[in-house]
């Protein structure tokens, strides 16, 4: 296991339980070369240590992501004080399992017309679940390949950061706040 992730590990037993703590910000590239933000909730890590989140194939960002697919995903840690940042790349998997782990409920959000098209007021009967779309045909499970961490903790006197890159082994580098 790389040992920002014990790290995290270590300060996510001090977090609640509640999936709020599993809130994370993922920015991408955009074909207009501006970046792009939004909140995902982190899914869990792979065997090799990929980040998980559960997506819409139709969303905007994986669109953007076919063209480019490096990501930083930012992930905030209340009770610790604690920042980290995840730069990376991503992969794209139509996975069957992670599905299953899914309720009907969320499960049927993957039915719904194509995120970010615009809104048709008469026609709520869209976001009911209907014959005509198969939910999962919409899912994909997102991966990141972990390639750089950050790691900023509010401390007094003074702040404590440090990072981690994969192509220098994973060897901690304390940097300045
Ligand atoms: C609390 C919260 C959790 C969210 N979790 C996810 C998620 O796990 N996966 C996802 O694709 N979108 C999630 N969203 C919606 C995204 O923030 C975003 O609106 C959506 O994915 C469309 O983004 P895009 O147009 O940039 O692709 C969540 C939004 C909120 C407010």
């Amino acid at each position: 296991m790389p040992p920002w992730l014990s790290q995290l590990i270590y300060l996510q037993q001090s977090e609640s339980e509640s999936y709020l703590s599993k809130l994370i910000q993922l920015a991408t590239v955009s074909h207009d070369n501006k970046p792009r933000v939004r909140t995902v909730v982190f899914r869990g890590w792979s065997d090799s240590f990929d980040m998980k989140i559960y997506t819409d194939k139709r969303s905007a960002k994986i669109i953007e992501l076919k063209d480019n697919n490096n990501v930083e995903a930012c992930w905030f840690l209340p009770n610790s004080s604690c920042q980290f940042r995840f730069r990376g790349t991503t992969t794209i998997d139509c996975d069957k399992e992670t599905w299953e782990l899914l309720d009907e409920k969320s499960k049927s959000m993957w039915s719904w017309p194509s995120p970010g098209n615009k809104f048709e007021p008469n026609n709520n009967l869209n976001f009911l679940p209907n014959k005509d779309t198969n939910p999962i045909d919409n899912y994909v499970l997102l991966k990141i390949n972990i390639d750089y961490v950050d790691q900023l903790i509010l401390d007094k006197p003074v702040h404590f950061r440090r990072r981690w890159i994969k192509k220098r082994e994973w060897i901690e580098e304390r940097i300045n706040p």
